[in-house]
């Protein structure tokens, strides 16, 4: 019985652990992990703040990406690319 509760234990350490780990921390880290599911990384800079919107409303509901981007990753990763557009 105890051996049971150990392993359990044991397991959910290790699943926060994991979980921990693949979490983005960052606006950054988010873009990075989310918009590269299904292909590479595309250079937003030269993009207008509206475009950005468009191009991330249309990956989430044209395709697809909106199960693995939530609506409020959505808006953190618009708010982090207007960030680094240049001027
Ligand atoms: C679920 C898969 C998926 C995810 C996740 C995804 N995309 Fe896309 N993306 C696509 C597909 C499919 C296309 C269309 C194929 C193509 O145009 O090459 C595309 C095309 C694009 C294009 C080129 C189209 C254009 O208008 O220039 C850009 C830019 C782009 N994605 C940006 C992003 C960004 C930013 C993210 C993160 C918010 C993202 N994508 C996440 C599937 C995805």
């Amino acid at each position: 019985m105890r051996v049971v509760l150990v392993v359990t234990g044991l397991l959910i350490v290790i699943m926060g652990a994991w979980w921990w780990a693949n979490t983005p921390r960052t606006p950054k880290a988010l873009y990075e992990a989310r918009c590269s599911a299904c292909h590479a990384l595309a250079d937003l800079s030269r993009r207008q703040s509206g475009e950005l919107v468009a191009i991330i409303e249309t990956m989430r509901h044209r395709n697809g990406a909106a199960s693995v981007i939530s609506e409020t990753e959505a808006e953190e990763i618009i708010e982090y690319l207007k960030g680094v557009k240049s001027p």
